[in-house]
């Protein structure tokens, strides 16, 4: 069995899935492949990605003690799907891995519909987020999945995160999608994304729901951090929809400004970017053509989204909003 899953880009609305808000990502014509001859009672892939080859047994324990590292992700994955046989096989990919363009959940759903799993696009990205919390222990919401297995070639995907519905939204015509590296491994993000989700579920143990929160509601927060955290969330999920608008009516300047100010907040109330993101955003900012600009995905390192006229002489990748996961051949 041969599968494909894309890697995403998030265009607005960063750490608000996991509090049931929206997000409006899109999936990227880069991913991973994986090709996978059935046989045995382990899984054995070799990646284009990595140096050294991983084999899970289908039986596996615990993911998190696997190694090399990144077959704790095909454990994972193992682990849910728990498929009758295991196989050989390899893995392709063209997603720089760990810069935040979501590489594990694109092997996620990728090997999990190379080992037969069987259900509907939502129950895949599930799964996938499921084998994620397995294999790093980190507390991630669906974003990710759910973007890679929903893309839609020139859209991006509007997300609603309580109801998992996503809507594809055309891009404008004329708008090119770049994706710069800070060069920054994201090595804090594990401890401190977890430590976020806490901080915004204590902020809706006070005030009730994020995703139904005012900026009123948020005011009444006493402890100065958990009004920040939560001022973000309630302050970006009004920003997507914003953003949606924007490109539902090709503003595409006030898309960029709404990204602008998703920077600030992930900035300053959310606390989750760094100098040389920040020094990135700038720079894409002030170059020719550029209607905005943000970091994109967790944070703490990793990559910046800008969206720029063709042509445009910034930094970065042009990449292009591309459909979502499948199975290539049976
Ligand atoms: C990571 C997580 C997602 C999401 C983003 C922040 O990519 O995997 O679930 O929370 O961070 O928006």
């Amino acid at each position: 069995m041969r599968a494909a899953a894309p890697g995403r880009v998030n265009l607005i609305g960063d750490h608000t899935d996991y509090t049931g808000g929206f997000a409006m990502p899109a999936a990227l014509d880069r991913g991973t492949e994986v090709e996978l001859q059935p046989g045995g009672d382990s899984v054995e892939l070799v990646s284009d990605a990595e140096p050294d080859p991983v084999r899970v047994p289908i039986d596996v324990g615990d993911p998190r003690s696997v190694e090399p590292a990144w077959g704790r992700y095909v454990a994972g994955v193992v682990a849910v799907v728990r498929p009758a046989t295991g196989g050989r096989g390899t893995v392709r990919t063209t997603l720089p891995v760990g810069a935040g363009l979501s590489s594990s959940a694109a092997l996620e759903v990728a090997l999990a519909l190379a080992l037969g799993f069987e259900g509907t696009a939502l129950e895949l990205a599930l799964a996938g987020q499921r084998a994620e919390h397995l294999a790093s222990g980190v507390p991630s919401g669906v974003l990710d999945q759910l973007a890679s297995v929903s893309g839609r070639a020139g859209h991006a995907l509007l997300i609603d995160c309580s109801s998992y519905e996503v809507e594809p939204v055309p891009l404008p015509a004329g708008v090119d999608i770049l994706v710069a590296d800070s060069g920054q491994s994201r090595t804090l993000v594990g401890s401190a994304y977890a430590e976020r989700r806490s901080q915004c579920e204590a902020a809706a143990g006070l005030i009730g729901p994020l995703r139904d929160a005012t900026a009123r509601d948020v005011e009444r927060l006493p402890d100065g951090v958990l009004r920040r955290r939560a001022r973000h969330v309630v302050s970006e999920n009004g920003r997507v929809l914003a953003f949606a608008d924007a490109l539902r009516t090709g503003d595409v300047a006030a898309a960029g400004e709404l990204m602008v100010q998703s920077h600030r907040s992930l900035r300053d109330d959310f606390e989750v970017s760094t100098a040389a993101l920040d020094q990135l955003v700038d720079r894409l900012l002030a170059s020719p053509g550029v209607y905005g600009a943000r970091l994109t995905g967790a944070g703490f390192g990793g990559c910046a989204v800008a969206l720029a006229e063709p042509g445009s002489p910034a930094e970065g990748w042009r990449l292009s909003a591309a459909d979502g996961a499948s199975v290539l051949s049976g």
